[in-house]
């Protein structure tokens, strides 16, 4: 099994190579880089180029790592013994309990992949409680003393946004790649997959007014991948020349739009403020 990229997924050389990589060492792969760079996406895409199902797990602040493997629904079972019409079903534990998304991916007849989202969104313990669980790829249920084994190691994608640092015990079990800002050429092929006609002229200008635009010395948050894409999306839709991007002579201005690129009341600012600068210094 090697992934080579897909028609709706530009990846790197050094990507490809990660992916590749994990799959031969069985090992979780940790994907870290801006918001919108692909992370999410590249699980999506790995596991439909492999043609393999994929098991999603969205990680939020409340998150716990049991909740991935099983969960006890007692509530149920009370409310059940209360209306007390299927005294077989209350009286056998395994009939509430309720299957993760770990556990669905252990038990799958066919190998499948995972992708657990955002890692760093829960508590700093939920990485370490999942050490055994990635590693072994096996887990013990206490309430019918049941070992679950994975069937077949699934293919596993771990995000991280960075908001958090990970454990090294975590990181140690793990194939580790962080997605590099696209440079140019990169991204005008990512462009193209999902604007094949755009015309090249709107495709450069609108390229140089973002670069510019992540350039901007201290700007509070960077427009990355898929705001370049969501502008793209508007400036076709609303039929903006290329001309209207340009900065030449004096007709300098923020560009149209540009609330799909910039998403904060003190980098807009900080734009107009520069607009005005180079103005005045012509
Ligand atoms: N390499 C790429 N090829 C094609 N499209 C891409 C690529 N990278 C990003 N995109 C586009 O950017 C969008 C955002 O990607 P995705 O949701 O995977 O980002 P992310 O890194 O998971 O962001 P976040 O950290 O905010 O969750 C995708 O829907 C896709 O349209
Ligand atoms: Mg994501």
């Amino acid at each position: 099994m090697k992934f080579h990229g897909s028609d709706q997924y530009v990846a790197t050389q050094d990507l490809m190579l990660a992916v590749n990589a994990a799959v031969t060492l069985q090992r979780p792969l940790l994907v870290k880089g801006e918001p919108g760079t692909g992370k999410t996406m590249l699980a999506e895409e790995v596991a439909r180029a492999l043609g393999l199902p994929l098991l999603q797990w969205h990680i939020k602040s409340t998150t716990k790592a049991q909740q991935g493997l099983y969960e006890y629904d007692a509530v149920s079972r009370l409310r059940d013994s209360q209306l007390a019409d299927d005294a077989a079903r209350v009286k056998d534990i395994r009939n509430y309990i309720v299957r993760g998304v770990l556990w669905q991916a252990f038990a799958s007849e066919q190998p499948v992949a995972l992708l657990i989202d955002e890692i760093d969104k829960a508590d700093i313990e939920f990485p370490n409680d999942l050490l055994r669980e990635l590693d072994r790829m096996e887990f013990y249920v206490y309430e019918t003393r049941e070992l679950v084994k994975a069937r077949h190691r699934p293919i596993v994608f771990i995000t991280s946004n960075n908001e958090k640092e990970l454990p090294d015990a975590f990181l140690r079990r793990c194939f580790f790649h962080y997605i590099r800002f696209p440079d140019a050429d990169t991204m005008k092929a990512i462009v193209d997959v999902h604007f094949p006609g755009l015309k090249q002229e709107l495709l450069s200008a609108a390229l140089k007014t973002f670069y510019d635009v992540r350039g901007l010395p201290g700007l509070k948050k960077k427009p990355s991948t898929s705001e370049l894409l969501d502008w793209l999306k508007l400036l076709v839709a609303e039929d903006i020349p290329a001309e209207a991007l340009h900065s030449q002579d004096d007709k300098v201005a923020v560009p149209p739009l540009v609330g799909a690129l910039l998403k904060n009341e003190q980098d807009v600012t900080l734009f107009e403020k520069l607009v005005f600068m180079q103005r005045h210094n012509r």
